[in-house]
């Protein structure tokens, strides 16, 4: 099995929370690494994995999206780490590629001539939706599912959602969104999609802190949320929640799901 190569970068999906959801690869770059630098949601245990020798630096970041290690930074370590010889792990929260600002790290390397690999990890939404035995797709009610961001203000500027696609497909899953959960429901009422439609929220996923509440979308557009929720959270917009288990508890108020 591959180990980490000198001056080479490794961008590491370390998946959802478990820490043994990260893949056998991604484990062993990971094991082999003369440096990682790692993201802020990290499991600890995951990290004892390095060698005892290795170098971690962490340039995790506040809010689980807005930068306190500028991203210019990490990039710039990235390359310096890798052009001084070194094998370099940069361990990033569930995979790479998806909302994890990975495609600007992999851009920085190919244009610094830097050789990278990217190692795929469980995304928070895959992670979710199992530790919560809820499918992402089902073949009565859910032929797609879209992975979105609810980092921007529904209303405003940034935000680059179509809502009529959106509230016409009815599957979604928002990462980020815990500010602009409740906008982002009424959002999608306001665009046609039914208020009797299933959601969920589902907080510190596949850890034993998970928890999960089980919705309408009603109820979310009515400030419904996690009392006290302070960890990373996904929003399920769908008819796939009622198949959690083949069961609907229209308010399941604040169940603990233990993780699996
Ligand atoms: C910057 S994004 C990074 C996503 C990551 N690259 C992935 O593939 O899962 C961070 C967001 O992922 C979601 N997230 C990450 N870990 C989670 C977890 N254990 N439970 C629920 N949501 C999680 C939250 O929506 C959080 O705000």
């Amino acid at each position: 099995m591959k180990a980490a190569q000198a001056g080479w970068v490794y961008l590491v999906g370390a998946g959802p929370g478990a820490a043994d959801l990260i893949t056998v690869r991604g484990l062993r770059i990971l094991r082999t690494a003369d440096v990682v630098l790692h993201d802020a949601l990290i499991p600890r245990e995951l990290l004892e994995e390095a060698r005892p020798d290795a170098e971690i630096l962490s340039v995790g970041k506040r809010g689980y999206c807005l930068g306190s290690t500028r991203q210019e930074a990490i990039q710039e370590a990235l390359i310096r780490l890798a052009r001084s010889g070194r094998s370099v792990c940069r361990l990033k929260g569930g995979d790479p590629y998806v909302f994890g600002r990975g495609g600007e790290e992999a851009e920085a390397l190919a244009q610094a001539g830097v050789p990278f690999e990217v190692v795929p990890g469980i995304t928070a939404a895959t992670g979710a939706c199992a530790a919560a035995q809820i499918p992402l797709t089902h073949r009565a009610v859910g032929p797609a599912v879209v992975l979105a961001t609810g980092h921007h203000d529904p209303e405003g500027p940034d935000c680059k959602l179509d809502w009529d696609a959106l509230a016409r497909l009815g599957n979604v899953i928002f990462y980020m969104a815990s500010r602009y959960r409740t906008a982002i429901a009424r959002r999608l009422i306001e665009h046609g999609l039914p208020p009797t439609t299933a959601a969920a929220v589902i907080e510190k996923a596949t850890t034993p802190e998970q928890r999960i509440v089980v919705a309408t979308l009603a109820e979310i557009a009515d400030d419904l949320t996690l009392p006290g929720e302070v960890g990373p959270s996904l929003f399920l917009v769908g008819e796939c929640v009622r198949h959690r288990q083949g069961l609907y508890r229209p308010w399941e108020s604040f169940a603990e799901v233990t993780a699996p």
